[in-house]
């Protein structure tokens, strides 16, 4: 069985207005390079050649042309699809069922930016059979972000952006899942957001007793608002700039 990988690039992008309206979240600047470049280096770097792109939006044709087939990060081949509308990550995800089949898939948020590699993650979850790993990251403002809830050193549940958070550590945009995910996907209902939730997933994963973790090393930010974006862009400068 195979680890491939996925990229989700679609959405509007509506909370970087008005720098989305010509183009796509995913392919704005993050200091020497285009947001999208970063998570699929990732996977790369983790060892997995396989990679779909999930975009959407008004401006999926300009992904072609800046990636073709994957040349800059060593790759001989890419694959892509796209996502009508906003339907959430997990139905972004869902869309990639035919292309993980029976294998297994890791999946990155295209705005997701870390320091460092989730290379020993990746090989620890390829030895498992079945089941999901998510990586978890200790933040400040845990109340952005679906957060974990600990007891006895075990998650008992996961709870989308509470208000009043139980830990601080969140879940990034880095999940791995076993095909099963697939089933799951088509039994979820839109949130209040009007999204297929990928929380919900994980929580499902949680119930079935299925739901490993890790914790991501280094810096971890998403970059999908002004604030977020800019930080992203100061901690790459840092890690690369002279
Ligand atoms: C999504 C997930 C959230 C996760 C975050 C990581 O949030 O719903 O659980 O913590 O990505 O970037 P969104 O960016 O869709 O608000």
């Amino acid at each position: 069985m195979s680890l491939k990988g996925v990229v989700l690039a679609g959405g509007l992008g509506k909370r970087l207005y008005p720098l989305t309206k010509i183009t796509n979240k995913h392919l704005l600047p993050v200091y020497n390079k285009p947001m999208i470049y970063y998570p699929i280096q990732t996977l790369v770097d983790a060892g997995i050649q396989d990679i779909l792109i999930v975009t959407g939006g008004n401006h999926a044709g300009e992904f072609l042309r800046l990636l073709g087939n994957g040349a800059q990060f060593g790759l001989v081949h890419l694959n892509y699809t796209y996502q009508e509308g906003e339907g959430g990550i997990a139905q972004a995800l869902g869309l990639a069922r035919h292309f993980v089949g029976k294998d297994k898939v890791c999946v990155i948020l295209g705005d997701n930016i870390i320091e460092k590699g989730i290379r020993d993650a990746v090989e620890e979850f390829r030895t498992e059979e079945r089941g999901a790993k998510i990586m978890l990251k200790k933040v400040k403002d845990p109340e952005r972000f679906g957060v974990a809830e600990f007891r006895d050193g075990k998650i008992v549940r996961i709870v989308e952006k509470p208000k009043q958070p139980k830990s601080d550590h969140v879940v990034t945009g880095i999940y791995m899942y076993d095909a099963g995910v697939f089933d799951i996907i088509r039994t979820l209902k839109p949130s209040r957001r009007g999204e297929l939730e990928i929380t919900d997933v994980n929580n499902e994963y949680l119930r079935r007793g299925m739901l490993s973790y890790s914790i991501l090393k280094g810096w971890w930010t998403d970059s999908g608002t002004f604030d977020s974006l800019l930080y992203a862009n100061n901690l790459v400068a840092r890690l690369e700039g002279s």
